[in-house]
């Protein structure tokens, strides 16, 4: 628009609510609506995040996420035709971006398993209005990326890391990986600048919460930041059971009981995490509680699989796929207004209604977090 003066002022049309921009009181252009402001859902949620699964498949068998038995040598994932180019990738981010989206995570399935995943991280940093691009790993490659994925402008890392002891990860990687891969690749991430370096750590009752307070100790002043995820229903094949579930409020005690904590602030709404540091300033951690203390409420969360559906929340058992319309020479604009109508449209809550919806007779089919990205 240059040096012209413009005021903007709502009217209302039968059909459409539009802003027109008068310009000097002479001329007029008309906007509709729908450009200007991001979507608000069904429950008024705005869309600010962008889950992206870039790989479907994975290097680990974690038997919460991809139990062995159900992901074996003959279980068919995507072909690389049939998954998103990194082309395509970018170009749903930038239009998610027009509707608000400010965040955008890389993950999988195991992100680092997809080639030159650094090329990609390089186009989703330079978008205009992104603010954050993150990615998060099981942690095996990152020694060998660490340096490059940082040149490429990521800024911080998410590791996920369940035990430091070698019997435990083993069992709750499928028995692939070395627990020594994965600290080296922390370790690899520090040196290259990655910062703030992440711990995420799903905790099992009777499988690993009384090594809970080692992964504490070991990276407590360190810099490095904990967070306990409390162990989730996703999808149809870890055979969830609610007593498994360690709450966050029992974890917490236990280590508030040996190194005193005080609430942090949630870094902005819609933040998983509820944050915790130590009384003696040495750091620190943070406690998902999806489960006993839902966060659906403040969730702006949309999900891209690695073949271009979009899913509106994790445990959602349907999506809408943009992949035809991608390559079917759809224009902006329309792949603008499906992604907005299916924000629209969006009324998901379902760690809020879990109980209720397990009890309920019918479909509980959910998509597979591998697949859909965590
Ligand atoms: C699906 S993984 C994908 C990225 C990468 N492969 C990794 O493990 O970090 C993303 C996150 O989801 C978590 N996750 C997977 N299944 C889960 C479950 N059933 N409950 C809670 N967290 C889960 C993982 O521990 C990991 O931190
Ligand atoms: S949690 Fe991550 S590392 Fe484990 S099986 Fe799932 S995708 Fe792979």
């Amino acid at each position: 628009m240059n040096s012209v003066h413009w005021r903007p002022c709502i009217g209302i049309r039968p059909g459409a609510v539009v802003i027109t921009l008068q310009i000097m009181a002479k001329s007029e252009v008309v906007v509709p609506l729908s450009n200007v402001n991001s979507p608000r859902d069904t429950l008024a949620r705005p869309v600010r995040d962008l889950r992206i699964s870039v790989m479907d498949r994975c290097n680990f068998r974690c038997p919460y996420c991809m139990p062995r038995e159900k992901y074996h040598e003959r279980y068919k994932f995507l072909n690389s035709h049939q998954r998103l180019s990194f082309d395509e990738i970018v170009r749903v981010s930038k239009l998610f971006v027009k509707l608000g989206v400010r965040k955008l995570r890389l993950t999988g399935g195991e992100p680092l398993l997809r080639t030159n995943l650094s090329d990609l991280i390089g186009d989703l940093t330079d978008i205009p209005s992104v603010e954050d691009v993150a990615l998060t790993t099981n942690g095996v490659l990152l020694g060998r990326y660490a340096a490059e994925l940082k040149a490429a402008g990521l800024k911080r890392i998410t590791v996920s890391l369940d035990s430091l002891d070698p019997d435990i990860f083993a069992r709750m990687s499928g028995g692939f990986g070395g627990l020594n891969d994965v600290l080296d690749g922390i370790e690899h991430a520090r040196s290259a600048g990655l910062d703030p370096i992440k711990i995420n750590a799903v905790i099992q009752r009777g499988v690993n919460d009384h090594t809970a307070l080692d992964l504490v100790e070991r990276f407590r002043g360190t810099g490095v930041i904990v967070r306990f995820i409390e162990y989730m229903d996703v999808g149809n094949r870890n055979e969830w059971t609610p007593d498994v579930v360690v709450p966050s409020r029992e974890l917490m005690a236990r280590i508030s009981e040996r190194w005193p904590l005080q609430p942090l602030g949630r870094d902005y709404r819609g933040e998983v995490a509820e944050r915790y540091s130590f009384v003696d300033g040495k750091g620190e951690v943070g406690f998902i509680s999806s489960v006993t203390q839902p966060f659906c409420g403040d969730c702006s969360r949309a999900r891209l699989s690695s073949d271009g559906v979009v899913y509106t929340c994790l445990f959602a058992n349907t999506g809408t796929s943009l992949r035809d319309l991608l390559r079917g020479g759809a224009s902006d604009e329309q792949l603008l207004e499906t992604i907005r109508n299916i924000w629209l449209g969006r009324s998901d809550r379902y760690s809020e209604l879990r109980a209720e919806l397990r009890e309920k007779p019918g479909d509980h089919h959910k998509v597979e977090m591998f697949y859909i990205g965590g």
